[in-house]
């Protein structure tokens, strides 16, 4: 069965092509980044018009690298949630047409379960079950998964998403927009002995976790070396190494507990926070000492992409699953 993916939940609008005999076809991405980094953030308004100019050009792009034509496809799977109500009826209502044209089956596809599949895509995907850390914008979630669809909540984020809290520290450092690759970069210079923030919630039982506090502590300290005439270019390096070993170093201890706590040996991340190099590199440390491995997407399928979505897709469409003629779903807030 070949599977059309389309992710059009926030600023990047993502199709791909996944056949579920002989894997992913094709992949393309159009990122809204540039547009939005003017307002600091994405513009709700702008997102939804950019996906409508994209989407179908990308769909034909998709088809000419498989070198298929729309006849071809068997089945369309689109991001239905969560994320910007106008974004996502972008694809809602293209793959509803398009799937209502082509008379074949159509899935609106929860955005978080397409991350949490992400690392399915690569050569050596993990077995079930395993733990997976889902770290992106506006989820920071532990969740244990015995199979497809068959996902427990662990623990999870009681304020900001850990990419959340990436992005206002880069506002804080007057960064850009997207922040979190912002801040790694400014970090790569920074020196980790300098400062030492702290590490929210891990010196209680659980698998939950906070990031507003750390996100405030980092404000104050910004505040402190400003009164002090000292934020110079090493401080905000400093500054921005300090917060990214807090967050790392937070969600590795509660990785390595959610391990402990369900006996697993394997361990999923992905979302956008997991393209970041130094949490990858404090994670594998960890678990290399815990006899436990870490699994990656790729890192363009750490970001949002249509690939996570047709594989996803991919998998409920051949379970049988398939949203009612004309049911499209457009849901900002699914949990
Ligand atoms: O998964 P994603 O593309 O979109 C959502 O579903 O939210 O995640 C985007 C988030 C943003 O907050 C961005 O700053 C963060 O992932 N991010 C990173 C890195 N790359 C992206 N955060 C830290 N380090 C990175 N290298
Ligand atoms: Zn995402």
């Amino acid at each position: 069965m070949r599977v059309l993916g389309i992710e059009t939940s926030c600023d990047e609008t993502g199709v791909a092509i996944y056949d579920t005999e002989h894997g992913l076809l094709a992949d393309t991405l159009h990122s809204q980044v540039a547009m939005h980094a003017d307002y600091g953030g994405v513009v709700p308004e702008l997102a939804s018009r950019d996906h409508t100019r994209r989407l179908l050009p990308l769909i034909d792009e998709v088809l000419d690298q498989a070198n298929m034509s729309r006849h071809d496809i068997d089945a369309i799977a689109y991001t239905a949630g969560p994320g910007l109500v106008g974004a996502l009826m972008v694809g809602a209502s293209t793959a509803h047409g398009m799937a209502r044209a082509l008379g074949i089956h159509v899935l609106g596809i929860h955005h978080m379960e397409g991350h949490l599949l992400a690392p399915m895509l690569e050569d050596e995907p993990p077995a079930f079950p395993f733990v997976a850390l889902l770290v992106s914008g506006g989820h920071t979630q532990l969740v244990r998964v015995d199979g497809i669809g068959c996902y427990t909540l662990l623990g999870e984020s009681v304020d900001d998403a850990a990419g959340e809290a990436f992005d206002k520290v880069a506002k804080m450092l007057d960064l850009d927009y997207p922040g979190g690759p912002r801040v790694a970069a400014l970090a790569e210079n920074g020196d980790p002995k300098r400062l030492r923030f702290p590490r929210p919630m891990t010196d209680r039982p659980g698998l939950d976790f906070s990031f507003s506090g750390l996100k405030t502590h980092t404000l104050t300290t910004i505040r402190e070396f400003e009164r002090r005439h000292e934020l110079d270019d090493q401080a905000r390096c400093d500054i921005a190494r300090a917060f990214e070993e807090a967050v790392a170093d937070t969600l590795a201890i509660k990785c390595r507990r959610a391990l402990e706590q369900t006996g697993l040996k394997r361990l999923v991340v992905a979302g956008g926070v997991s393209a970041n190099v130094r949490l990858r590199t404090r994670l594998d440390e960890q678990s290399r000492k815990q006899g436990a491995r870490v699994f990656y997407p790729r890192g363009r399928f750490c970001t949002d992409n249509g690939a996570m979505i047709a594989y996803a897709g991919a998998q409920r469409l051949a379970a049988g699953e398939r949203d009612e003629v004309g049911q499209m779903k457009a849901v900002p807030r699914w949990p």
